[in-house]
């Protein structure tokens, strides 16, 4: 049984997968259900210092709008889940928030958007796998 699940979504269909479960867990153990979206900023972009800026401002809207979407559709599956947006690393985030919120499971897809084919985990979910100290889901 878990008190409070922690899902990190990044708008890719492994992503969804892992919502899935942690909405199906949530119900079963009556959990709180923590959805987090994390806007990654660019290194470098642009020549203007504004660029950046601007870049981010889109990410940051698209992370909302997925968010929202997330928000409705665990509520349609009679689940309250709350929203967290973030900036910085996304898997050093995830991990942070699961200690910050005291979540006792994370779920992440195993692939998110990144193109890279042939390989089992992402950046993401093999980092929050080898360093989370509560158990992970990682949905496929
Ligand atoms: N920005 C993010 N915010 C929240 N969760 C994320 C984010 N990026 C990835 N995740 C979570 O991690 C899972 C795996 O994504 P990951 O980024 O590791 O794979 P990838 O995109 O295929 O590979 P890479 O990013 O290393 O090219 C996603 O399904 C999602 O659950
Ligand atoms: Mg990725």
């Amino acid at each position: 049984m878990f008190s409070k699940i922690l899902v990190g979504v990044d708008g890719s269909e492994c992503a969804r997968r892992a919502f899935d479960a942690a909405v199906g867990m949530a119900k079963e153990s009556n959990a709180k259900l923590l959805v987090l979206c994390v806007v990654q900023p660019p290194m470098v972009i642009g020549q203007r210092k504004e660029t950046a800026a601007r870049f981010v401002s889109i990410l940051e809207r698209e992370a909302k709008l997925i968010l929202a979407d997330y928000a409705a559709e665990a509520g349609k599956k009679g689940i309250k889940a709350e929203t967290l947006l973030a900036k910085g690393y996304p898997a050093k985030i995830i991990l942070y928030t699961a200690r910050a919120e005291k979540a006792d499971l994370i779920a992440v897809g195993s692939r998110g958007l990144g193109g890279m084919k042939g390989m089992l985990l992402g950046s993401v979910s093999s980092a929050v796998v080898q360093n989370s100290k509560v158990p992970v889901l990682v949905a496929k």
